[in-house]
């Protein structure tokens, strides 16, 4: 059976690291408030010039070079964001462009802070059906550009980088054993950006009113990030025979520590199993679980064999788990 193995990890942090203590000084905000509630210390953010395509190239070139595969063998570039370089072209296709990577089909996908899970899951799917044998997955958001730093409740939260994978086709047991997407529409204005598509094209009014930033019900979007972490890991569980026993790391989207720990709690999982780095990064959408899993990747803390288990939940609303043997 072919299915697709992680064969490189990279990821990518803009320079520029603002903590709560630098909050302070222009927001209604203090560094206790952010810590308790979220467990974010400091976030990483772009300054003027760097874009999303700038961050996820280096994740990329990064993995690539730990996979030891060149651009021109890739077949795919999937970009997970919602903050791409421009409404359109995507972002993955910058990033062709910038990679070389000259016999790739690219484009991007929106599913929020799943984006990457859901990004994986289209990379391995494409493996398995046998139309491709390299595929490049990349999480990456620059969302300092799209909240409201005037706005305590949102713009606290957030932090700018992008993570990526190097997917190969690969005949054996290791690799992404599973995917499991899920979405709700329902509720999407729990957690959204209310312009400028076109229900709600660009407009001074729009502008005035900030129709442009992230707008979000933070206790509401709480409660379902939580139960369904939960319940789209269990179901990565069941689908697989294992128990929360097998489970070797747990590496949810880091969007506040709080939703971690419920989540972890909910599943039964110790918190030795959990990987957190929500303090150095904050939310960083889509490419928090890629930039983690890069982080245990070359801390060394990956055996072969490992299973891990990545969860996410983000805007949409949208849900997703993969389970992986490394
Ligand atoms: N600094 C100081 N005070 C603040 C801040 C801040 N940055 N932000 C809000 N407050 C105040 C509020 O104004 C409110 O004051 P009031 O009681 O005088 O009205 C008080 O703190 C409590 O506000 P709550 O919203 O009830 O605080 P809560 O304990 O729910 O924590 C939080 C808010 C952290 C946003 C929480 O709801 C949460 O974690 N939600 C999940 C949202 C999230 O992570 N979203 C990311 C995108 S989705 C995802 O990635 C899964």
């Amino acid at each position: 059976m072919i299915r697709a193995r992680i064969t490189g990890t990279g990821s990518y942090a803009p320079a520029k690291v603002v903590t709560n203590f630098d909050l302070e000084k222009t927001l209604d905000t203090n560094d206790e408030w952010i810590r308790t509630r979220t467990g974010i210390v400091e976030r990483h953010l772009v300054v003027e010039g760097e874009n999303t395509s700038d961050l996820a190239t280096e994740a990329a070139r990064r993995a690539l070079e730990m996979a030891g595969v060149a651009p021109t063998d890739l077949d795919l570039i999937i970009v997970g964001t919602i903050t791409g370089d421009y409404p359109w072209p995507a972002t993955a296709c910058i990033v062709q462009s910038n990679l070389g990577a000259t016999n790739a089909g690219a484009f991007d996908l929106s599913a929020a802070c799943s984006g990457f899970l859901y990004a994986l899951a289209m990379g391995c799917d494409r493996i398995a059906a046998g139309n491709a044998r390299k595929v490049l997955v990349i999480g990456a958001e620059v969302f300092s550009r799209i909240v409201d730093w005037t706005d305590r409740n949102t713009c606290v939260l957030f932090g700018d980088g992008a993570g990526a994978v190097v997917l190969e086709a690969c005949e054996g047991d290791r690799g992404v054993l599973s995917t499991h997407l899920y979405a709700d529409g329902s509720q999407l204005e729990l957690l959204y950006q209310p312009g400028f598509g076109t229900r709600n094209t660009p407009s001074v009014e729009g502008i005035a009113r900030g129709d442009h930033f992230v707008k979000m019900q933070g206790n509401e979007v709480f409660k379902v990030a939580v139960r369904s972490m939960a319940e789209v890991a269990k179901i990565a569980l069941d689908a697989n025979g294992m128990t929360t026993e097998d489970i070797d790391l747990f590496i949810p989207h880091q969007a506040n520590i709080r939703i971690l720990d419920a989540a972890a709690k909910r599943i039964g999982l110790r918190d030795d199993q959990v990987y957190v780095n929500v303090d150095r990064y904050g939310n960083t959408s889509a490419a928090t679980i890629p930039i983690a899993l890069d982080e245990v990747n070359r801390a060394g803390r990956l055996k072969e064999g490992d299973i891990l288990l990545l969860d996410a939940f983000g805007g949409g609303f949208t849900w997703a788990s993969a389970l992986v043997r490394w």
